[in-house]
């Protein structure tokens, strides 16, 4: 089994308690989820403790002007650099990907998330640090030398970098392998063939005057198979058409 540890840098650690305390990405981000290819461990390093100035601050205003603060260069270059590569082993940045999160990145998306499942969280041997930033921004020098790649939610900005961090993770660790398990595969959900998912029924059988559709009670998988497809096709042309053009 390959190991992963994954960093993040950010001012605000309990912002990922959520994420790794609940649900399936939690136990699987906990190294819980044995039965996959990968065993995850990860860790967040305060910012904060890396600044040397007297209050603990970690910003500081723009040259030029303008408003707002900026994360200071060396401050980030501490963090990662004591408190990732030379604290836990590592031989240099050469074993890291160092991902930013901003609205300059790639824009994320079903399939950006597979491929990044399966090879930043797979298969690549090198471990991973996102570096949350906050504030206006984070001084280009530091992107400019630490920063392996960028990733953006989409077309509108956050106030920081960490709800974009826990949504990359919560959506690519379901493509690593065996990590939903046989029963809970990754190819029905939406997306993965171009197409929303085909609705989904349980008990109680009538509901409100609404019956669940009889092909799914009747027991004939190869029909059940086709009215799944016929509903997929039906329900991206009703709630996502874009998404057949
Ligand atoms: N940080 C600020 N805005 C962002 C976005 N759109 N995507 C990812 N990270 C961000």
């Amino acid at each position: 089994m390959n190991s992963k540890r994954i960093w993040i840098l950010t001012l605000f650690p309990e912002f990922f308690k959520p994420l790794l305390e609940c649900g399936i990405a939690g136990s699987a981000l906990r190294g819980e989820r044995n039965e996959g290819t990968t065993s995850f461990e990860v860790n967040c390093i305060n910012i904060r403790d890396f600044s040397t100035t007297k209050y603990k601050s970690v910003d500081d205003s723009p040259f030029g002007g303008g408003p707002g603060m900026v994360m200071r260069a060396d401050i980030l270059r501490d963090a990662l650099l004591e408190g990732v590569v030379k604290a836990h082993g590592y031989r240099g940045l050469e074993d890291l990907r160092v991902i930013y999160t901003s609205p300059r990145g790639v824009v994320w998306n079903n399939k950006v998330a597979r491929e990044f499942g399966t090879k930043a969280l797979g298969e690549d041997p090198r471990d991973v640090v996102f570096v949350c930033g906050r504030y206006e921004g984070v001084d280009e020098r530091f992107l400019e030398k630490y920063v392996t790649e960028y990733y953006s939610l989409g077309d509108y900005v956050l106030t920081g970098g960490e709800l974009a961090v826990m949504v990359m993770l919560d959506s690519a660790v379901r493509f690593v392998p065996g990590i939903l398990g046989n029963k809970l595969s990754s190819q029905d959900d939406s997306f993965e063939d171009g197409l929303l998912e085909y609705p989904q029924y349980t008990r109680p059988r009538s509901f409100e005057e609404m019956e669940v559709p009889a092909v799914l009670l009747e027991g004939n998988h190869k029909k059940i198979l086709e009215w799944q497809r016929a509903e997929k096709e039906k329900m991206t042309r009703k709630h996502r058409p874009d998404l057949k053009s």
